[in-house]
């Protein structure tokens, strides 16, 4: 809060007290009564709260009791209230009560024993320039200002200002991010770029048959975007893809840089210069595809996976019989490849009757 107050209004030293807590007491019949109230939370927990002592009220007068405070009061204060017969001290109520403290009366009733009242009204009353209903702040309007003094919150940021001290200027789309914003609503745009909140930038003076619009992705200031049908960096060429579409399957992207102005972006299965060769239903080139030390080549437009020695299949997953049939078994036992297994080769024991892993390795060793 201090350094608050430094930086709103340089120093304040002789300001002394923030404001009072006001309690007004309005009663139908004359009766002492005694208060404890208590508003600063160091002294809730302690038994001696603030103890106003008995007085009288009487029904002609309000009863009015002020208490000058320099720190600011809790949000509620906490009251506990005793009255007494006038003549004989005998107790008419007792009542604890708890109510807003604002800078707006709290007013609440006690009923006494014998079916009377007393009304009590409480609030703080800030000193001058003093605001929150804690009395907390000291804010003191000036002409000049960024920021606008408040009863209930203190301050209030100037419109255009914000942030906790006000400094911070605001401008609609915060420039776009292309300028500075000093002056509220008002952009000062950065080299390239204008409007009234720099959401233009400025095409390239030579640009033909183009703009540039900030809000566009990859704007930068002094290139051109060609118009549609144009192309190059000016602006000042025809646009091949937009007018003879020449990639037949893929997507055209206008190069002047190329030979005939475009190229031919295309999908997985095509190729040539217009993508207008169907390559191979597939492709091999992704990363794992070819095992086994496997190469993906294409050949004739066609993709495909050229197998280490040893090695078959569309991904090169399965071993050849070839090599298995170079393998040495004991006597009686012969080499089966078990594809199931991930294309290991055991040596089984043929006198058995039933194949050792089913019909695949079977399968896989009578067709070699
Ligand atoms: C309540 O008691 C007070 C004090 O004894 C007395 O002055 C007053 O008249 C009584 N009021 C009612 C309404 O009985
Ligand atoms: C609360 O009490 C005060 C002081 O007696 C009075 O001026 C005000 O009108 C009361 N407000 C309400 C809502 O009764
Ligand atoms: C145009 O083609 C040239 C040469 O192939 C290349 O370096 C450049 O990146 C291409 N430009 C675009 C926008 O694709
Ligand atoms: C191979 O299998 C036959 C028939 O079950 C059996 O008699 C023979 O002992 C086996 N040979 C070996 C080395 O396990």
């Amino acid at each position: 809060m201090s350094l608050l107050l430094l930086f709103l209004f340089n120093v304040f030293i002789n300001v002394r007290t923030h404001g009072n807590t006001e309690i007004r007491i309005q009663s139908g019949i004359s009766v002492y009564v005694r208060v404890h109230f208590c508003t600063y939370s160091t002294r809730c927990s302690s038994p001696l709260w603030k103890n106003i002592i008995p007085f009288e009220v009487i029904p002609e007068f309000p009863f009015v009791f002020e208490e000058y405070f320099t720190r600011p009061t809790l949000p509620n204060v906490i009251f506990t209230i005793s009255i007494y017969d006038i003549n004989d001290e005998e107790p008419l109520g007792l009542e604890q009560i708890v109510v807003p403290l604002t800078r707006h009366f709290s007013n609440f009733t006690v009923h006494t024993k014998n079916d009377s009242f007393l009304h009590f009204a409480v609030r703080n009353v800030c000193d001058e320039n003093w605001r929150t209903h804690s009395c907390s702040i000291f804010c003191k309007d000036r002409s000049d200002s960024k920021f606008k003094c408040d009863d209930d919150d203190g301050y209030k940021c100037a419109p255009g200002y914000s942030g906790p001290n006000c400094d911070k200027v605001d401008c609609p789309f915060n420039c776009h991010n292309h300028g500075s914003c000093e002056v509220p609503g008002k952009c000062m745009c950065s080299q390239g770029f204008f409007g009234t909140y720099c959401e233009y930038c400025k095409p390239s003076t030579t640009c033909k048959h183009g703009a540039v619009l900030v809000n566009e992705l990859g704007c930068h200031p002094y290139t051109c975007r060609c118009f549609e049908g144009y192309a190059g960096d000016n602006g000042d060429k025809d646009d091949v893809c937009y007018y003879a579409k020449p990639c037949r399957h893929g997507n055209c992207v206008s190069n002047v840089t190329v030979s005939g102005g475009f190229e031919c972006i295309c999908p997985k299965a095509f190729g040539g210069r217009r993508c207008e060769k169907r390559i191979a239903r597939w492709d091999c080139s992704d990363e794992g595809y070819c095992q086994n030390k496997g190469v993906c080549s294409f050949v004739d437009g066609i993709s495909r996976c050229r197998c280490a020695v040893g090695f078959t299949g569309k991904h090169c997953e399965r071993k050849t019989a070839k090599t298995c049939l170079k393998k040495k078994c004991r006597e009686g036992f012969i080499c089966i490849i078990d594809n199931k297994k991930t294309g290991t080769m055991p040596c089984f024991n043929y006198s058995k009757t039933s194949s050792p892993s089913g019909s695949h390795a079977r399968r896989t060793f009578s067709t070699s």
